[in-house]
């Protein structure tokens, strides 16, 4: 959460730094700031709320300043007020830092610089950073770094000083050439131009200007020069390290003519699919051909013998990994295990042997689901017993993340990146994932039939045209439709099997965006309490599709209809069932029950934006949520 950037080169910085803000504006909108270096001064403006807020305030301002830093706030310590808004400074107003964590000893350090003498005027753990480094810097002392900038040493001396996440950038007005940037437990990358640095929080804001970027690891710090880059540890050993060169085009964090990037981002999704369906299958496989249909890339010894699964996610991709719990059990037998990453790193289960632990996360970079793998990891390898020794996967459409540097085997799930804070595609294709997971396991376990996998397989490779029709023939109903629910107030999602998790998944959507309550439950649930919530006010929405619960769903929703509720139905196409059931419809193709969740979560998607839309909300940047969190 909250985004970071940083420019130094031969360019004016202002227009740069509001470009990469623009860009990471889904990390954090509480408010806003930038601080620029030019002769001699160092020049600061914020505003609470969104970056428009801020750039109303720079409009017409000249600046020449080649070199600042910039940040996009989501607040933790300190209320959305424009004097907790970063940059943060020391006493003389000399040295600028933005922060994206925490730090946990703040009010220690706080008390011993006031102390010191500095005075302090935020609410923030922020502002600790520029009076430490201050601190050093007016009684320098033989550091480790000797030899180099006194600035730079500062730097690293306060860090040392730091407990908690933290990622940084420093600006000092008596050091006008150098930027700082650090890096602990918050991500922070930097992107290599031609005579010209940048850094940022995440890559979106790097890509418009160069694909050569290094992401820090935790413990380092850098120092950028119109002239170069040194990466050090925070030892102050010095480090060699080169920029990797991501295969981004900057088209993608573009709307591209739709209103909102999540409504850009639903339509995506037929795409993302078949790029999952390129990269998973072997084409040329059929059923005598004597090797497996799945290409994971995975190295062989992962999925050798398990006995047991576990996944570590939060939120949507929590959701992703109920359905991947359906599909391993039900297809390849391994008893699957699903936490959240934020229980799991505090109250984990007793070690299992042969156990598989997966980390699904969208973003690569989510707090809780980063520690949860590497407690995991450390407490299995501390074990010292084979059985027990760590195996580690990561699903996650960001394999350059911290996800991607912490756990050796990935699977990318080629969504690309992801800017409407809801997640949709990124959803879509880890549950790609996840079937092409169980096929591959199912086929090494021979718990189904060739027969029997190509069959799933075909009906995966339909999914594309399948979603293409649901987006076509929907959209316009549903954007009608929402018009009914604008001042609900509450809603009740149902669904059964593979489809409870889009239940959730469907209301998760809705109360993010449109801020109207909304809870999913298993359908057969309803009665054992929630069924009290029913009356005329209370829309339920069921997914009720073909299979062996079908015709339990669709008692559910007359027991639901018998309490008046509006009922809305994500059915199959031409069920005349269906029609004499619900009130209103949302027909998806008809497919079997085991890969409809990719159908059936379209329509919920489609319908939670509209809403949110019709109520006049900002659907990419909804209140009090950023895309990553980064915090615990
Ligand atoms: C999804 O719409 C939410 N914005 C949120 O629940 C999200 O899925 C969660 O924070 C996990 O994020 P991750 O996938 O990046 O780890």
């Amino acid at each position: 959460m909250c985004g970071i950037v940083g420019y130094i080169g031969t360019r004016a910085a202002h227009s740069i730094l509001i470009e990469g803000l623009q860009k990471l504006e889904y990390r954090g909108y509480d408010s806003a700031g930038v601080a620029t270096i030019s002769e001699g001064q160092l020049t600061r403006v914020r505003a609470k709320g969104k970056l428009q807020n801020l750039r109303q305030k720079l409009n017409g301002l000249e600046d020449p300043a080649r070199v600042g830093i910039g940040h996009t706030r989501w607040a933790t310590h300190g209320k959305p007020e424009e004097h907790n808004a970063h940059p943060h400074t020391d006493t003389q107003a000399r040295i600028a830092v933005v922060q994206n964590g925490i730090i946990e000893n703040y009010r220690d350090l706080r008390e011993k610089l006031k102390a010191k003498g500095h005075s302090f005027r935020s609410d923030t753990d922020t502002e600790v950073i520029p009076h430490l480094i201050a601190e050093f810097l007016a009684e320098p002392t033989e550091g480790a770094l000797s030899g180099q900038s006194l600035f730079l040493e500062a730097v690293r001396q306060s860090v040392n000083q730091l407990q908690g996440a933290f990622a940084l950038a420093v600006v000092n007005a008596d050091y006008p050439d150098e930027l700082i940037v650090v890096r602990q437990q918050a991500p922070l990358a930097i992107g290599f131009g031609q005579g010209e640095f940048f850094c940022a929080s995440d890559t979106p804001a790097i890509v418009p200007h160069t694909r050569a970027v290094l992401p820090l690891e935790n413990g380092e710090l850098a120092l950028l020069t119109p002239l170069g880059a040194s990466i050090y540890d925070f030892s102050g050993h010095r480090l060699k390290k080169h920029p990797i060169t991501l295969n981004w085009n900057p088209i993608m964090v573009e709307k591209q003519g739709f209103k909102h990037f999540m409504l850009k981002e639903i339509y995506e999704q037929p795409g993302v699919v078949r790029a999952c369906l390129e990269a998973y299958l072997n084409v040329d496989w059929q059923t005598d051909s004597g090797y497996s249909p799945v290409r994971l890339g995975l190295a062989a010894p992962l999925l050798q013998a398990l006995q047991h699964i576990q996944i570590v996610a939060c939120g949507t991709s929590w959701h992703a990994s109920l359905v991947g719990k359906y599909l391993l059990e039900q297809l390849a037998g391994i008893p699957t295990f699903v936490q959240y990453a934020s229980e799991f790193r505090y109250s984990p289960a007793p070690l299992m042997p042969n156990t598989l632990t997966i980390g699904v996360t969208q973003s690569g970079e989510t707090a809780d689901t980063l520690a949860a793998l590497e407690m995991e990891q450390t407490r299995r390898t501390q074990s010292g017993t084979a059985a027990y020794q760590p195996r580690m996967l990561g699903i996650t459409n960001r394999p350059e993340s911290s996800l991607g540097r912490l756990v050796a085997d990935i699977i990318d799930t080629h969504a690309g990146i992801e800017i409407g804070v809801a997640a949709t595609k990124t959803f879509t294709a880890q549950l790609m994932a996840f079937y092409f997971l169980a096929l591959e396991l199912a086929y090494q376990r021979q718990t189904l039939s060739l027969d029997q996998i190509e069959a799933i397989l075909d009906g995966l490779r339909q999914l594309p045209a399948q979603m293409e029709l649901v987006l076509e023939s929907q959209e316009r109903y549903i954007e009608e439709l929402a018009h009914d629910f604008v001042d609900t107030q509450d809603f009740i999602f149902v669904g059964r099997g593979l489809n409870y998790p889009i239940a959730l998944e469907g209301a998760l959507k809705l109360k993010e965006i449109s801020y109207i309550h909304a809870e999913g439950y298993p359908a057969g649930e309803m009665k054992h309490g929630p069924i009290a919530l029913l009356d005329a006010k209370v829309p339920v929405v069921a997914i009720a599709m073909p299979g062996p619960v079908y015709e339990k769903v669709l008692s559910n929703a007359q027991e639901a209809k018998a309490r008046d509720a509006q009922l809305i139905g994500v059915v199959p196409m031409n069920d005349p069932e269906a029609e004499e059931t619900f009130d209103s419809l949302l027909p998806v193709p008809v497919v079997d029950e085991l890969i409809s969740p990719l159908l059936t979560v379209i329509p919920l998607q489609l319908l939670s934006y509209h809403i949110a839309a019709r109520r006049g909300l900002d659907v990419d940047q909804p209140r009090n949520l950023a895309k990553s969190v980064t915090v615990e």
